[in-house]
């Protein structure tokens, strides 16, 4: 199967995700020649210097490297909290809806979703949400709130960019508080690429970042979380405690590194990719899409005739030209995410294959 390399009859064109690139030869020989030790005895050069690159790129004094972005959120949860604390998160964050529920069986939190738009709350509904001043007794009986989350770019609101602004304006009201933050950064690099802030600037502020490597940077796997010296030190603990400690893990940290070296300019690709599809998308009857929402390379969609799950379906049958894996989320939405191995032929062809499902023809 392709994962969208190359076109032709019965080309399988892999647009579910981000996270389903294959490493190029590059990557692959620079992973080949990386120079290992232990992981969980801390000693694996390429371990460190993946851990070092990151950190400055963010602007932090330490990171810690581990085999996913689930992990590093909730060892970050995990070590901004006690159990019975509560923890704001924004409409549809992946912290809570996209990884099993982790917060509650392993940091014992109670998880408080904020209401807003494109994945984002802003400063007034952050102060709103926290408790109002109720005398000790009553604010005894409240589990009190000492996180906050916010992901930028936001994977379900369609890899929407949280603009720096409103970023600082809403860290400014949760640092009055007096809460800690973290940033679920998966994408950050795709909101880097699409504005040109640098991702320090959109990690300044925040006490932790967790990023992958995994997802648009087309590394194997990996992500890593950054933070400052003593906060990171006990994240690690909690990595060894959750498994995390994976040994010769330089041979795919080298892999994380050529990907973060080489691979991040590149996403302005994908990003003009994710338009030419949701223009695409937007001209075929039966599918409704906002082209101007389109920030980076996610693009989310709807069917108005067949449900989510019949339309995708038909594009997994596909037609002479092709066939297409997309993710249907619901009755009626969906997403396709062109990556590193998504060719301009393979848009033109994925269209072609959208316009046959939605119109019942093959
Ligand atoms: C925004 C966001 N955060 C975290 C994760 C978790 O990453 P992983 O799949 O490596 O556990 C994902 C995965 O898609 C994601 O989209």
């Amino acid at each position: 199967m392709s994962a969208g390399a190359g076109n032709g009859a019965g080309v399988v064109i892999d647009l579910r995700s981000d996270t389903v690139t294959r490493p190029t030869e590059a990557m692959r020989a620079a992973m080949a020649a990386a120079p290992v030790g232990d992981d969980a005895y801390g000693d694996d050069p390429s371990v460190l210097a993946l851990e070092r690159r990151t950190a400055e790129l963010l602007g932090k004094e330490d990171a810690v490297y581990v085999p996913t972005g689930t992990m590093s959120n909730q060892i970050a949860l995990r070590a901004h909290t006690e159990p019975g604390d509560t923890v704001l998160i924004g409409p549809g964050a992946h912290v809570w809806f996209g990884e099993a529920g982790a917060p509650s069986p392993i940091s014992g939190v109670v998880v408080r979703p904020l209401e807003g738009e494109r994945g984002m709350f802003d400063a007034d509904t952050l102060r709103d949400a926290l408790h109002i001043d109720m005398g000790p007794v009553r604010a005894r009986m409240q589990a009190p709130v000492r996180l906050v989350c916010a992901e930028n770019t936001h994977n379900g609101a369609g890899g929407a960019v949280w603009p720096l602004d409103l970023q600082r304006e809403m860290l400014a009201a949760a640092r009055d508080a007096g809460l800690a933050t973290h940033l679920d950064g998966a994408r950050l690099w795709n909101a880097t690429a699409a504005t040109g802030i640098p991702e320090a600037d959109f990690a300044e502020g925040f006490d932790t970042v967790n990023v992958c490597f995994s997802k648009a940077l087309g590394a194997p796997l990996g992500s890593a979380l950054a933070g400052p010296r003593d906060l990171i030190e006990r994240a690690r603990r909690f990595k060894q405690l959750y498994g995390g400690g994976f040994r010769q893990a330089g041979i795919v940290a080298a892999g994380a590194l050529y990907a973060l070296e080489h691979n991040r300019k590149r996403l302005t690709e994908d990003h003009a990719r994710a338009k030419t599809l949701a223009r695409g998308l937007a001209e075929i009857p039966g599918l409704e899409v906002d082209p101007g929402a389109v920030e980076t390379n996610i693009v989310r969609f709807r069917t108005t005739t067949l449900t989510a799950p019949e339309f995708a379906n038909r594009c997994r049958t596909g037609n002479g030209a092709g066939k297409v894996l997309l993710n249907a989320y619901s009755r009626s939405d969906l997403r396709v995410v062109p990556h590193l191995q998504t060719t301009e032929e393979d848009v033109e062809c994925a269209l072609e294959v959208f316009r046959c499902a939605a119109s019942g023809s093959g």
